[in-house]
């Protein structure tokens, strides 16, 4: 019979055996796994040191180390993910939804407020994956509407189960097409959100092996300069907005994020707005069209 191990004591042995295996939060991973092995919050691990885990937990414990140890995200492991303080559940059908796209959210609940006030606004998400970016909006504005789009079905059925988790049915209303092809004729949206796919296929070979292995290949690339879904979008958007209405795009490398720049103001206005994070990095811009139709 193998020794029964304590909370104190499996800690530092996972947290090894998980920086021994390459991942680059070997403690913090160990924890969230045995937190979740006994079915208790990450904190209440110092609560309770002495206890012992059962045999169950352990085999739990293993298998999910053994998991993280071969470098799936620990997301996909734990079938969720927080994002702008909401809780998502991911499966390798969406994108882990990522802080830096918080920046988005922000500027989208800070523009709705200088321009719309408590006005109905509707919102499209385009590339809804989990729903992170709808939701997170849906649950800061009562009085909006917002659509989010997919292409994948499989993406749009998490991010469904996340919408009724999160108490949003009826208010995010999930739309399975290309970008904004799906919208009525009739629609023209105040706001459009998207973190569409913008990796270049020339940086496939420098990327992170558990990003490349794990996350969904139509979340990440699009075309050569990974510029294809966004400029795609920008034309849309110029066809589909209402006058005055904006569009924010999150974008990438630097590369990437230039041309994207330069496409804005060349097609939808002059006067881009770069949104950075709280370390100063450029994650998006914000684009306002002309509230006269004919300017
Ligand atoms: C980078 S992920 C973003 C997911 C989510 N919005 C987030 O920020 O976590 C891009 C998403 O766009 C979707 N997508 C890719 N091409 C699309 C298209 N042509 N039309 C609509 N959605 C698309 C993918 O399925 C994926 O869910």
């Amino acid at each position: 019979m193998s020794k029964v191990l304590t909370v104190g004591e499996i800690l530092p042995l996972s947290t090894r055996y998980l920086l021994d295996h390459g991942s680059e939060s070997p403690r913090l991973d160990a924890e969230l796994l045995t937190a979740d092995a006994l079915g208790i919050r990450r904190l209440d691990l110092y609560l309770a040191p002495e206890r012992p885990l059962t045999e169950a937990e352990t085999r739990t414990l293993r298998e999910t180390l053994r998991r993280r140890g071969r470098g799936e995200p620990i997301a996909y492991i734990r079938g969720r993910r927080d994002f702008f303080g909401l809780e998502f559940s991911v499966t390798p059908a969406v994108l882990i939804p990522r802080p830096e796209t918080e920046t988005l959210v922000d500027a989208a609940l800070a523009w709705v407020s200088r321009h719309n006030g408590d006005r109905p606004t509707t919102l499209v998400d385009v590339g809804t994956g989990s729903g992170a970016i709808a939701c997170a909006l849906a649950a800061n504005l009562p009085t909006s509407r917002v659509i989010a789009t997919d292409i994948s079905p499989d993406a749009l059925a998490v991010a469904a189960r996340n919408v009724t988790a999160l108490g949003l049915d009826g208010r995010v209303h999930l739309m399975a097409c290309h970008l904004i092809d799906g919208l009525q004729p009739d629609e023209h949206p105040d706001l459009i959100v998207s973190n569409p796919p913008y990796i270049a296929e020339s940086e496939r070979p420098l990327m992170d092996a558990g990003v490349l292995e794990y996350e969904p290949v139509g979340a990440l690339f699009s075309g050569p300069e990974g510029t294809d879904a966004t400029f795609e979008l920008i034309e849309a958007a110029r066809e589909r907005l209402r006058p005055g209405g904006a569009l924010i795009v999150e974008v990438g490398t630097p590369a990437q994020r230039d041309r994207v720049r330069a496409r804005l103001s060349e097609r939808l206005a002059p006067e881009v707005h770069a949104l950075a994070d709280p370390g100063g990095i450029v994650r998006g811009f914000l684009v306002e069209i002309s509230p006269c139709p004919e300017a």
